[in-house]
């Protein structure tokens, strides 16, 4: 019994017995996996106060299910094909009774230095097998991760270690990426000055430069712990870990999510929308600093004792055939990858595609931002021969897996859509007065309407803020912040986000939190941040700012640039500014950014009443600036 969709069939009849009867379907989920103590109760809580819990009864481990369930079954297969970044570097490989092994000794080195269940435990390091252990080996022993992105700054790292107050810290000597290395340690170091929680720092190391600190050295502690740990006991809503993301206002969000539900929901959503077998090849090309890289390497793939691999590169490093070359070269079959990176590469020399042998792939996916109709094409055909489907994935961080999309071969891919909705998510259409839109056909602010069990249950230390956030927009609903079109025969397209949130090459920035690092800037009062349509990025980042206006907006453009690299990361640089005396505002002081999107569009006659501002004026200078 593995209840998979594996026909349009089963699909349809799947969605219509989850909607009569939720609990039976999940119930009947819950049994495929391995527990201390079966579940009882399968839903509790209430969705419209965003309190709901998953199987609360039930007790687990997430790793007996990730690891320990098919090293009894099968220890040697192989769970990951690690693809260091500079491909003359000797690549590594884990079976799955080796991955157990490194997950317990990583285990027994944080238990070692005290850590237990429901500490908090911050990863900053690079695409390593050992931040996949190290992930594992948090859950191993009840332990929350907390996972930060290799890209952000020290100011960014502490901002996130100290929101959860992580005792322990784990980063590698320098991430390598492309022909750069990241100086991971020294980052730290700096992000350490301003930590007050954290009891320990360790450093693993994974180039040859000498470690400037005085961190525990990983490499050893790890070669001399003991292999076996014995899995902690988790109840089904003890926390699993914390992401940060942002959102249209204040500091980045903590998504917390929690053991059994997000697990079903990973383990699910792999299943049924890859369709991958037993000998298939998975390669999710995400980092496991992003919600991608947690469901879909570090959990979904592991539940369903898939063979993976993990990339730790760039698509263009040492050129632009790396991606294909490393499909060929460990005959991936599912390749899962972002819009972003098919789009730089889509307008790289063929030759790059042509030189490697793709025949392996069965199956493509996209995910993180709407893909366009031209690099949805190019993806079909020159990557797939028009022989795989495409699964558009859409989803978020909060949703803690994927909840639109077709399922590989099952059901239709439709270019540039996300399709259909999984079985037991419920999509909703919402027009800005808060109406539910019940013709077929329509476009509205997303909602989905009851619950699933991935679903972030709060965010860390603030759920009041996750009430307001998700469940206040839109009554009794959780509300997505993206907008989607619906066909007749109930496909969705997404078209992306609502609210003040930028989706640059498939990363989401706040405009709020953009704004605020600029501010920082000496030269600058205020600012006001929109995305515009990029060719690659899918969007970009545009910077009205009031300051300083003798200086050319390009110089200003790097400086503010490098203050932004400090406050956030070089994920949030801006591509433009302009320096400009006034920033439109309604008479409550808001900033209106959509008259200023349409100004930078050049849509001038798309402004709306401009009248009602509070400083009219102020447009037609920046219209005028904009011109030179
Ligand atoms: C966007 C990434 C269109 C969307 C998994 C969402 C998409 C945000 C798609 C979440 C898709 C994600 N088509 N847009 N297939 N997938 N998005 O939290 O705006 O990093 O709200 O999660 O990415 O980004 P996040």
């Amino acid at each position: 019994m593995n209840l998979r969709v594996d026909s349009k069939d089963t699909y349809d009849q799947f969605s219509k017995e989850c909607l009569s009867n939720n609990f039976d379907f999940w119930m009947k989920r819950s049994r495929l996996f391995s527990w201390f103590k079966e579940p009882e109760t399968v839903l509790t809580g209430e969705f419209s106060k965003g309190n709901i819990k998953w199987f609360e009864d039930g007790q687990l481990n997430i790793t007996v299910n990730a690891l320990d369930r098919h090293v009894k079954k099968n220890p040697d297969k192989i769970a990951i094909h690690w693809e260091p970044n500079d491909p003359a570097e000797p690549i590594k490989t884990f079976t799955y009774k080796e991955v157990l092994e490194n997950v317990c000794k990583f285990a027994n080195v944080l238990k070692d230095h005290d850590v237990k269940k429901g500490d908090r435990v911050c990863f900053y390091m690079s695409m390593v097998p050992e931040l996949l252990f190290g992930v594992l080996a948090c859950a191993r022993i009840g332990a929350i991760h907390s996972v930060v992105f290799g890209g952000f700054s020290a100011k960014a790292l502490s901002e996130r270690i100290n929101d959860c107050e992580a005792s322990v810290v784990v980063t590698v000597n320098e991430g390598p990426r492309g022909n750069k290395t990241i100086p991971l340690e020294e980052i730290t170091k700096e992000a350490l000055e301003t930590c007050k929680s954290v009891k320990h720092t360790f450093v693993l190391k994974r180039t040859n430069k000498k470690s400037s600190s005085e961190f525990k050295q990983l490499n050893g502690l790890l070669d001399s712990a003991g292999s076996e740990c014995e899995p902690e006991v988790m109840n089904a809503e003890d926390p699993l870990f914390i992401l940060y993301t942002s959102g249209s206002t204040g500091k980045p969000k903590g998504l917390l999510h929690t053991t059994a539900g997000y697990m079903t929901w990973a383990a699910e959503t792999y299943k049924n929308v890859f369709q991958a077998n037993d000998n298939d090849i998975f390669w999710c090309s995400a980092d496991i600093g992003w919600i991608t890289g947690h469901s879909y390497i570090a959990y979904g793939p592991m539940l369903n004792g898939s063979t993976q691999v993990m990339f730790e590169g760039i698509p263009t490093f040492p050129d632009a055939g790396r991606f294909w070359q490393v499909i060929d070269k460990y005959k991936v079959t599912h390749f899962y990858t972002a819009p972003t990176a098919i789009r730089a590469l889509q307008a790289c020399d063929e030759r790059f595609v042509d030189q490697a042998d793709l025949s392996s792939l069965k199956v493509l996916g996209t995910v993180g931002e709407p893909i366009n109709e031209e690099a949805w094409h190019w993806y079909h055909t020159k990557i797939g021969k028009e022989l795989c489907p495409i699964v558009d994935t859409w989803w978020q961080t909060e949703t803690g897996g994927i909840m639109i999309s077709s399922m590989a071969g099952i059901t239709p891919s439709i270019p540039c859509q996300a399709t259909t909705p999984l079985p037991g998510i419920v999509p909703e259409l919402v027009d800005n007065e808060g109406r539910v839109i019940e013709e077929q056909e329509a476009e509205g602010n997303l909602c989905i309407s009851i619950p699933w069990p991935g679903m972030a249950r709060t965010i860390y230390g603030d759920h009041e803020r996750y009430l307001q956030t998700y469940f206040s927009t839109y009554e009794g609903k959780y509300f997505t912040g993206d907008g989607a079109k619906r066909d007749l025969v109930g496909n969705y397209r997404i078209t992306g986000r609502v609210d003040d949130v930028i989706n640059v090459s498939g990363h989401r920035i706040g405009t709020a939190e953009v704004e605020d690092a600029i501010n920082e800037h000496e030269q600058i009062v205020e600012s006001a941040v929109i995305g515009f349509a990029h060719d690659i990025k899918g969007q970009g980042l545009f910077a009205f700012v009031i300051g300083d206006e003798s200086k050319s907006d390009d110089d200003l453009l790097s400086s503010v640039n490098l203050e932004i690299t400090k406050q956030i990361g070089p994920i949030a640089k801006l591509d433009g500014l302009v320096v400009v005396p006034g920033l439109p505002k309604t008479r409550s002081g808001k900033i209106m950014r959509r008259v200023l999107r349409k100004v930078h569009e050049g849509n001038l006659d798309q402004l709306g009443d401009t009248s009602t501002l509070l400083n009219p004026e102020v447009v037609e200078i920046i219209i005028k600036k904009m011109r030179k």
